[in-house]
């Protein structure tokens, strides 16, 4: 196709477009414009301290491990060591993995519609609460006044849900109990903007706890407790009227969801 067709093409396909307030526009004009592909920000920290509680031989690990074996929760199907080992690197535990994949589609094209997105359904403006540090190799890109990552992205629609079916927000004690809750993300978002939550992490895979204890540590989150004991549910009954709770809600939430889908409405 020669050059002259190929813009006419352009000029065709950006006229039909505008009625969607939509535009063709060339990848390196949108790296001139500021719009890279590559994430701006990728930062593994590393100081001494770091580097050294971030190895997988570290002894902590290794006690969670043997703690952790032969219980029924830690026979796993696709978390086994082998995954963990090949998927997580603990020194970019942040990074593109098993806990947050990052390296979705279009790179800053998916990221700059899912910020609209999320923008568009920020009821709480969270944006203008939470920010992304870019530590530990998270993949972080900047989109218009904004830096976003998958990691707050995802927490900003959470919490709006969360505090859409249960007032997570409004300032009343709540005690949550996160079952997989990863290296903490969702622990660390959360209580930064609500001291009144507490915020049990469990999981049964022992890289997880691990760095969610590191992440505990490393943000000073008082209000967050990593568990890594076993621990029988029943010993928790105000903490399992709470669980209930959010259940019941979230699985009004997605019947409600499933509803309209079913009736071929959006959701
Ligand atoms: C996809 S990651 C999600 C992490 C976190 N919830 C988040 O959204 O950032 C899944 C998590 O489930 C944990 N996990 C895997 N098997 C588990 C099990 N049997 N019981 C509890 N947690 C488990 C993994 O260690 C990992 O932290």
């Amino acid at each position: 196709m020669s050059l002259i067709s190929k813009r006419r093409l352009r000029l065709l396909g950006n006229n039909l477009l505008a009625r969607l307030d939509l535009t063709i526009q060339r990848r390196s004009r949108m790296a001139e414009l500021g719009f890279l592909d590559d994430p701006t920000t990728s930062v593994l920290h590393q100081t001494r301290e770091t580097k050294d509680a971030l190895r997988s031989d570290h002894p902590r690990i290794a006690e969670l491990r043997q703690r952790y074996e032969g219980h029924p929760a830690a026979a796993h199907t696709q978390w086994t060591s082998s995954f963990v080992q090949n998927e997580i690197d603990l020194a970019g535990f942040r990074g593109d993995n098993a806990y947050v994949s990052q390296r979705l589609g279009q790179g800053i094209a998916n990221y700059a519609l899912s910020t609209q997105y999320v923008n568009s359904h920020d009821v709480q403006d969270l944006r203008s609460r939470l920010s992304e540090d870019g530590q530990f190799g998270v993949h972080s890109f900047a989109i218009g006044t904004q830096t976003v990552s998958r990691d707050l992205l995802d927490s900003i629609l959470e919490i709006n849900f969360l505090d859409e079916h249960l007032n997570l927000l409004d300032g009343r004690s709540l005690t949550i109990l996160d079952i997989g809750a990863g290296y903490g993300r969702l622990a660390q978002r959360l209580t930064g903007l609500a001291s009144n939550i507490d915020y049990i992490c469990t999981d049964a895979v022992p890289e997880s706890t691990y760095l969610c204890e590191f992440y505990k540590d490393f943000y000073g989150l008082d209000n967050v407790t990593v568990a890594s004991q076993w621990f029988p549910l029943t010993r928790f009954s105000k903490l399992l009227r709470v669980e209930r709770s959010i259940w019941r809600s979230t699985f009004t939430a997605s019947a409600k969801c499933l509803q309209l889908r079913s009736r071929g409405g959006s959701t």
